[in-house]
């Protein structure tokens, strides 16, 4: 198909968070999706490694046609979005980490934010530079407190959201954050919001979460690309196992899926260096 469509990519599963929000805001609009399970999880991995990978991701999606991109993954989004940027050219690209700081901003009434995310999102200080921006922008004081909670990828895509293992990984990872009385909570991370629950119980309903890829999704409007397609019409490709990223992404979507491709990178070994 050739019609303009909404580009979203992940390393893998998780960006299908985002696309449940964007199929919710915007039902008409054609998707292609591109998960990256054959390399997959980025958060675990080095700066430059995900910057190389955020520039193959987005010139398989530019191959597509795709009129906006969606960097539905943190990790990317907090180190390579200006990568994506400068491959997309006059293509709009949406990352995760501006609206998420920027929503957060506006609904602290302590000034007291935690951000979680993958170990690499959080050792990028991404999210930070972006709400001390938002915070200017908005004459408010504000102090953030932020913790990598990496066990979360795997126990969201186990299925475990409401197991015993989640709920005493989630008192781990956040009761630091609890101490330090934060009124909101960015979840910086594709997965987390299927672990939305247990987080909200440890942290106490007091505390507004804040779903990234959702804030993320109102910033892409109708108007960009208002069509109507069926749901065959939408593209999915993985780069690795198409039937369990089927199995685990409808849990994650909470709809089913079409039909699935996989594709190939090739690539040629070069070395960079020795050490
Ligand atoms: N998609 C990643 C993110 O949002 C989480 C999974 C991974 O580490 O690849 O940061």
């Amino acid at each position: 198909l050739s019609i303009p469509s909404i580009g979203v990519f992940d390393s893998g599963i998780g960006g299908l968070t985002v696309v449940k929000e964007l199929f919710a805001s915007i039902p008409h609009a054609r998707i292609v999706y591109f998960g990256d399970t054959a390399r997959l999880p980025y958060g675990t991995k080095s700066v430059a490694t995900v910057r190389r990978y955020a520039e193959e991701d987005t010139e398989l999606l530019l191959q597509h046609n795709v009129g906006l991109i969606v960097v539905a993954c943190n990790t990317v989004s907090a180190v390579a979005l200006d990568v994506v940027e400068r491959l997309a050219g006059t293509v709009p690209v949406i990352g995760m980490i501006e609206p998420a700081a920027h929503e957060a901003v506006q609904v602290t009434q302590s000034g007291k934010i935690g951000i979680i995310g993958t170990q690499a999102t959080i050792a990028s200080g991404a999210y930070e530079s972006a709400i001390a921006s938002a915070a200017a922008a908005a004459g408010k004081t504000v102090s953030t407190y932020a913790q990598a909670c990496p066990l979360f990828v795997p126990l969201a895509e186990e299925g475990w959201q409401d197991h015993e293992v989640a709920r005493l990984a989630a008192k781990t990872y956040l009761m630091s954050l609890v101490e330090a009385g934060i009124d909101t909570l960015i979840l910086g991370c594709t997965h987390y919001p299927v672990l939305a629950d247990v987080i909200q119980e440890t942290v106490g309903a007091k505390v507004h979460l804040i779903n990234s890829g959702a804030v993320a999704a109102r910033q892409v409007h109708a108007a960009h690309l208002a069509q109507t397609v069926n749901d065959a019409d939408h593209l999915f490709m993985v780069s690795d196992l198409p039937s369990r990223f089927r199995t685990l992404g409808e849990r994650f979507l909470g709809r089913s899926l079409p039909t699935m491709h996989e594709v190939v990178f090739k690539e040629a070994w070069i070395l960079r260096r020795s050490a």
